[in-house]
């Protein structure tokens, strides 16, 4: 379940229509960015896209993120699964609200937005169940909270040489996701922590055979 109703009004975000043949790109900002700055790949990966931009609801010294941690890379897990609780009830209100019927929404998030987007798919498919995730790590720390993540579909874009979502943690996240159900992608590029060319490119491919 996706939980109770959410005020929008609250919780600041962008919306764009886009045509209403197009999916809506639930755009997902990494640490320190906002619903505007992520918003601004969504015509990269789908012409005409529908956009639902929401801002994380958490401020580490003053950077907005989606979720708390300790430290780098290490997760408040209980926070994640909340926040992810939260995010699903937020696209359910949404979908409601600016009555997108059954237009499919496709989670695109980077780093921190990319892990959120990544906890909410797998914790709760009915609300979000595609998701283009670059530069994402296993967001659960030693847990596995998952239940059925049957019919997501998620697309890792990472690099070889990342600290901040190690290559260990990007093939558990695989591998725990296809245990529970899910169908997993991945691609993976030389480089560290961003958003390269190559990924952007992959995404788009990704995207448009759904
Ligand atoms: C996270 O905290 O989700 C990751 O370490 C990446 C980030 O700093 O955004």
């Amino acid at each position: 379940m996706s939980g109770s109703a959410v005020d929008l009004g609250s919780w600041p975000h962008l919306f764009e229509p886009g045509e209403s043949v197009a999916p809506v790109l639930l755009t997902l900002h990494g640490t320190g960015g906002d619903e505007q700055e992520i918003a601004g790949i969504a015509p990269h990966l789908v012409p005409g896209a529908g956009i639902l931009s929401p801002r994380g609801r958490v401020s580490e010294q003053g950077m907005n993120r989606w979720f708390r941690r300790i430290r780098e890379g290490l997760f408040d897990v209980d926070d994640v699964i909340a926040r992810a609780g939260e995010l699903a009830a937020f696209v359910a209100s949404a979908r409601a609200h600016y009555d997108l019927g059954d237009r499919r929404i496709i989670a695109v998030g980077f780093s921190n937005g990319a892990n959120i987007g990544l906890a909410t798919a797998l914790l709760h498919p009915e609300a979000v169940d595609r998701v283009v995730a670059f530069s994402g790590m296993y967001p659960f720390g030693d847990r596995d909270p998952i239940e059925d993540a049957t019919g997501a579909e998620i697309l890792l874009l990472n690099g070889t040489d990342d600290p901040m979502a190690p290559t260990p943690s990007v093939e558990h996240l695989a591998q725990v996701a296809a245990s529970h159900g899910a169908l997993v992608e991945r691609h993976v590029r030389p480089g560290g922590h961003g958003l390269a060319q190559s990924d952007v490119a992959a995404a788009q491919r990704w995207v448009a055979a759904r």
